[in-house]
C-alpha cells in the first residue's frame, strides 16, 4: 500500500502512541514463564509483539488478547512448564522475539526451530547462540548466524561472558538462560542498553543484580506472575516529538510515555540541538518511569552524538536524521555500527531517505553526516518495509515542499498500528491516500 503524505499547515494536539514494543515482549515472555496468571494492560498489540504471543501459544502458553482493551492475560506455564512446538516458530520480523526466546528455549529440554521474514533471516543471531552453546544448549543456524536456527536445550551451566556487542537482545537472552542454569551467570556489559528485562524480572522474583556493567543472575526456583501496566512507547513518541520540533507551526503532547534512562537518548539530542521540549508529570508505573511530554516548534542546530547517546537513540536514528535534515548546520552521527543490522541497512536507508528528500548526507561504516538544509523538497519512498523508515519519511513529508509518497505504508503495522491515523489526527486534515 502506498501512502501519500502533504505538507501540513500546522501541528496540533495529543497523541496517545500505542504500548512501548520492548516492555510487551517482555511482559508476554516472562509471565509466560512465571507461576499464576498475569494480565498485561496496554499490551502493544503490533506484529511484532504478535509474533512472541504467537510463539508462545506454540510452546503451550495459554494466553487471551482482548483486542478492545489491549488487555493480555497469560496463564503461566512455570519455569519448566513449556512444551515441544510441533511446528517451526515464527518470529516474523521480529530480533526481539528471535532472540529473547533463543535464549528460554536452550533452557528447556527438547528440541525447537524458529525462523523469520526476509528480513529477520538476513539478521545476525550468532550473537546468541554462540554463549548459548558456551552455557551447553546446542544450537544450529544456517551459513552466517542467520535463522531459520535450531536449539536443542536443557542441562544449562552458568558462566562469565563478556559481551562484544551493547545489545538489550543478547543481554536478554543471556539472562533468560542464566534463570535455567546451574549456578551463577555472571555477563560484562559492553554498554548501558536497555535494562526493562533486569527491572521485570526482579520485580517476578528473579535475582539479577548490576553493578556497573556487569550483571549477575542467579537461577530461580519459580517467578511470581505479575500485572504489568506497559508505558506508551518512546520509539513511538519519537516521531513526534520530532515532527513538532522541526514543524514551523506546532505544538504536540504526548502523555504517560516510558522515559527509562536507556530510552530517552533522542530527547537529550534534540534538547543540545535546540529543541523545546517539556517532560512533566514524572511518575512510576510498575517499575518504569513514565512522563507526559510537550513538544513546541524548535530552532534546531547541529550536534555531534556519539558513544553512549548513540545507544540510548539507537531506534530512533531515522526520526533524529530528518531532525537533523531540518536544522542549521552539520550533525555527526558515530558508534552507530549495528544499525546495519537493524530491520534494514539503517545507515543506507537512512542515507537513501534524505538523498531522496534533497539533503546532503555522507554514508559512514559507523554512521553518517548530515548537512541541515532547513528545507525537504517532496520524495517517493521505499525501504524494503522498514517499519520506523517508513514513519520517518511520513514526519519528513509533513514539512517538505510538494508531496511525499511511501511504498509499503503498511510496514508501520509492525510497531505503531495506529501510526497513519494519529498522523491525519494531529495534521487536523485528511493528508493521507492510501
Ligand atoms: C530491543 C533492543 C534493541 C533495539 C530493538 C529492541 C529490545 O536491539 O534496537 O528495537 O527490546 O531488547 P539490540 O538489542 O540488538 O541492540
Amino acid at each position: 500500500m502506498k501512502a501519500t503524505v502533504s505538507p501540513a499547515s500546522r501541528l496540533r494536539g495529543r497523541i496517545d502512541v500505542p504500548g512501548d514494543k520492548s516492555i510487551s515482549h517482555r511482559a508476554a515472555i516472562f509471565n509466560s514463564l512465571a507461576e499464576g496468571t498475569a494480565v498485561v494492560r496496554g499490551f502493544l498489540q503490533g506484529e511484532d509483539c504478535l509474533s512472541t504471543v504467537n510463539c508462545l501459544r506454540q510452546l503451550g502458553v495459554r494466553m487471551d488478547l482482548d483486542q478492545s482493551s489491549g488487555a493480555l492475560t497469560i496463564h503461566g506455564a512455570g519455569l519448566h512448564g513449556l512444551r515441544e512446538p510441533s511446528q517451526v516458530l515464527d518470529a516474523g520480523n521480529s530480533g526481539t522475539t528471535m532472540r529473547l526466546l533463543s535464549g528460554v528455549l536452550a533452557g528447556q529440554p527438547f528440541f525447537s526451530v524458529m525462523t523469520g521474514d526476509d528480513s529477520l533471516r538476513g539478521r545476525p543471531m550468532e550473537r546468541v547462540l554462540s554463549p548459548l552453546r558456551q552455557m551447553g544448549a546446542s544450537a544450529w543456524s544456517r551459513e552466517g548466524g542467520r535463522a531459520p536456527i535450531a536449539i536443542d536445550g536443557g542441562g544449562l551451566r552458568g558462566m562469565r561472558y563478556k559481551m562484544p556487542v551493547a545489545s538489550a537482545q543478547v543481554k536478554s537472552a543471556l539472562i533468560l538462560a542464566g534463570l535455567f542454569a546451574e549456578g551463577e551467570t555472571i555477563l560484562d556489559d559492553a554498554g548501558h542498553s536497555r535494562d526493562h528485562t533486569e527491572r521485570m524480572l526482579n520485580a517476578m522474583g528473579a535475582q539479577i543484580d548490576t553493578d556497573g556493567s556487569t550483571h549477575r543472575v542467579v537461577p530461580v526456583e519459580n517467578l511470581a506472575a505479575t500485572d504489568v501496566n506497559v508505558p506508551r512507547d518512546m520509539s513511538a513518541a519519537a516521531f513526534w516529538i520530532v515532527a513538532a520540533a522541526v514543524h514551523p507551526d506546532a505544538e504536540i503532547v504526548l502523555s504517560a510515555v516510558g522515559v527509562n534512562p536507556t530510552r530517552v537518548g533522542l530527547i537529550e539530542a534534540l534538547e543540545a540541538m535546540g529543541a523545546e521540549i517539556e517532560v512533566t508529570e514524572e511518575r512510576f508505573n510498575g517499575g518504569e518511569p513514565i512522563a507526559d511530554i510537550t513538544v513546541r516548534s524548535s530552532q534546531l542546530h547541529g550536534i555531534e552524538v556519539d558513544g553512549e547517546l548513540t545507544l540510548r537513540l539507537m531506534d530512533e536514528v531515522p526520526a533524529l536524521a530528518v531532525a537533523a535534515a531540518l536544522a542549521d548546520g552539520r550533525t555527526v552521527i558515530r558508534d552507530a555500527g549495528d544499525l546495519r543490522v537493524k530491520e534494514s541497512d539503517r545507515i543506507a536507508t537512512v542515507a537513501r531517505m534524505l538523498k531522496a528528500f534533497g539533503v546532503e548526507v555522507e554514508e559512514r561504516p559507523d554512521g553518517m553526516v548530515i548537512e541541515g538544509t532547513g528545507r525537504l523538497s517532496g520524495a517517493q519512498l521505499d525501504y524494503e518495509g522498514d517499519h520506523r523508515l517508513a514513519m520517518a519519511s511520513a514526519i519528513g513529508g509533513l514539512v517538505a515542499e510538494g508531496e511525499t509518497t511511501i511504498e509499503r505504508s503498511e510496514a508501520v503495522e509492525v510497531s505503531y498500528p495506529g501510526f497513519w491515523r494519529d498522523l491525519e489526527a494531529v495534521s487536523g486534515a485528511q493528508l493521507i491516500s492510501r
